[in-house]
């Protein structure tokens, strides 16, 4: 049995998501599941060891995989990790590629969200008197963007393919796009396609973190042939490159937990607005 309680702050968290349920190879220190304003995470928040430097691992779907995206509590997840320490969230997510040049089991750092989800999921921590606006034109931290993109090109001898910009639908689901909607999509410009970057990249700018998402294609969505997306195709494919997955993380991990990044992940580095929200974690 684990710890319950962790005494030090932690800097860095990783969201896994499908595929991405559990970050092994680490040592494991404590299991800490903190009641935020919004209620409990989607799963206890495991905090791993790495190189002496404390990482915490959330699994957005929960510890079973129960939460549909819709129904994922992204404010309890955030807010639970802001009450640690955490200032820089790297955040994993299947994707369906939009772009012929994505294949499937690529990897893509995107730079750019369109919004698609449908306003019904909370999506923001400022409402019932706690008015506050922040900026959202560039959702992504191109700093750890660019660790995240140097770190998948020196793992191309292990097959990984990584395309260091590209902009994520995130669209409501849980049923995939139509094909309608996928043409629709690619003809603004999309890259890829998820339901889980929002309302996620929006809570964290708003609790002042820095933000990345890593994406990888599972699927070339229902555009590219006359087949449906399914979720065996998601899973195969997520399941054939889960060690690629794993090795990228690790590598962020390696990087970013050296002294030249402590600025960066202790989010020293914030540039963007003051919410007055931090009150509230
Ligand atoms: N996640 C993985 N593949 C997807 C797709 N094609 N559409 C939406 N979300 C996805």
């Amino acid at each position: 049995h684990l710890p319950t309680h962790f005494h030090e702050p932690v800097h860095i968290a990783v969201i896994g998501g499908t595929g991405l349920q559990k970050l092994e190879g680490y040592h494991p220190v404590a299991t800490v599941n903190p009641l935020t304003p919004w209620g409990h995470p989607s799963a206890p928040i495991h905090i791993l060891k790495h190189n002496d430097v404390p990482i915490a691992f959330l699994s957005r779907h929960g510890q079973y995989h129960q939460f549909a995206p819709h129904e994922v509590n992204s404010r309890a997840n955030i807010a639970a990790l802001r009450s640690i320490g955490v200032r820089t969230v790297i955040a994993f997510s299947a994707v369906g590629s939009l772009q012929e040049d994505i294949r499937p089991r690529d990897f893509v750092v995107p730079d750019q969200i369109i919004d698609r989800t449908k306003g019904i999921r909370p999506f923001t921590f400022f409402e019932k008197g706690v008015v506050g606006h922040v900026g959202f034109a560039d959702p992504f931290d191109g700093k750890i963007g660019k660790v995240v993109s140097d770190c998948g090109h020196a793992l191309a001898g292990d097959g990984v393919r990584m395309h260091d910009k590209g902009t994520v639908v995130c669209m409501e689901g849980p049923q995939f796009s139509t094909r309608a909607e996928s043409n629709l999509y690619r003809s603004w410009g999309g890259s890829v396609i998820n339901m889980s970057a929002l309302p996620e990249a929006k809570l964290a700018r708003e609790a002042e973190m820095v933000y990345q998402m890593i994406c990888m294609a599972t699927d070339y969505d229902c555009w590219h042939s006359t087949e449906d997306v399914d979720v065996a195709m998601v899973m195969g494919h997520m399941e054939a490159n889960s060690g690629n997955a794993k090795r990228l993380v690790g590598a962020v991990l390696d990087e970013l937990s050296k002294s030249e990044h402590a600025d960066l992940v202790k989010g020293t580095h914030w540039e963007g607005q003051s919410t007055g929200m931090l009150q509230f974690m």
